[in-house]
């Protein structure tokens, strides 16, 4: 069966037909839709009945999976999903719906601000697929927004002034976003701010995106409120519903998107009374988007 890919968005995210994820792909198949994530960023398969042995299977095609350690305050014996794969679910290990005052729940609700998956990591990712299992009666939606056209919708002195910006990104700071910063020792130190371009020109297309998520705390140079402020507003600027994608899940839908050139963020459900069991796998990043200090 061949692969075809329709736009469902004015200037990104393309809907695949003729893929079945339970089945290794065939090369072309590959290449397909790695064409397609250049060209649309956001991809969206629907109908992907998978396990999570075959959710990883299908994304190995597309580089190396990032380890779900480090991205997140849950310990390992309260793991209910293998560490390939990072829990978007509002399920605890034992299957049960968080306690609406759970610090994992709350840790887990900085999902709602726009971001960037592992922009809080030295190495950020690629790709992540999403593979929603058990999707809410309304709400959940996730949106994308498309950082390519943010960054063409610059005016020209704003292109010049963040060329060469350099950002810190910790989930600290998109949790303090929420009020959420009481962090033990062990946690500060995994959630130690990494830098990051702020700016970011894609290997095959050439197109520059605006590297931008809430986890970006600090511009390197700049005084904190104003980075703040500067960053808050590109923010505003990069998500006018004109880039933005809202993606109404239905079951068994696996939504696909580079990490380099757009930004998500999840909408509100019905949480304490509702399964929401989406599963992510995440491709690894190349290397870091700027120069890191070594590691003490
Ligand atoms: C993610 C994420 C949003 C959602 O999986 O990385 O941010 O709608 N998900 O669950
Ligand atoms: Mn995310």
């Amino acid at each position: 069966m061949s692969v075809t890919i329709r736009q469902l968005h004015p200037v990104f995210v393309g809907e695949v037909e003729g893929i079945d994820m339970r089945r290794p792909l065939t090369p072309d198949e590959v290449a397909a839709i790695e064409a397609g994530m250049d060209k649309y960023a956001v991809l969206v398969f629907h109908d992907q009945n998978i396990s999570d042995e075959q959710q990883v299977a299908f994304s190995r095609n597309f580089g190396r999976i990032e380890l779900a350690v480090g991205g997140n305050i849950t310990k390992a014996n309260e793991r209910r999903l293998s560490v390939e794969l990072a829990d978007v679910s509002n399920l605890d290990q034992n299957s049960r719906i968080f306690a609406r005052d759970d610090r994992r729940r709350m840790f887990n609700l900085g999902n709602r601000l726009w971001h960037s998956d592992s922009s809080f990591r030295a190495v950020p990712a690629k790709y992540s697929l999403l593979s929603g299992r058990a999707i809410p009666g309304s709400g959940g939606n996730t949106e994308f927004a498309d950082m390519r056209a943010a960054y063409d919708a610059l005016d020209d002195a704003t292109k010049a002034q963040v060329e060469d910006m350099i950002c810190e990104h910790s989930l600290m700071y998109s949790r303090g976003q929420l009020g959420f910063s009481e962090f033990t020792d062990e946690e500060r130190a995994m959630f130690k701010p990494v830098r990051q371009r702020l700016v970011r020109t894609h290997p095959v297309t050439g197109r520059k995106s605006l590297f931008l998520a809430s986890h970006a705390g600090t511009i390197v140079g700049w005084p904190m409120p104003e980075a703040r402020s500067f960053l808050r507003d590109l923010v505003e600027h990069a998500t006018q519903r004109e880039f933005v994608y809202a993606h109404r899940w239905r079951q068994y839908d696996l939504v696909m998107w580079d990490n380099r050139q757009t930004m998500h963020r999840a909408r509100p459900f019905n949480e304490t009374g509702e399964v929401r069991d989406v599963r992510r796998t995440t491709i690894g990043g190349d290397g870091p988007t700027v120069q890191q200090e070594q590691a003490a």
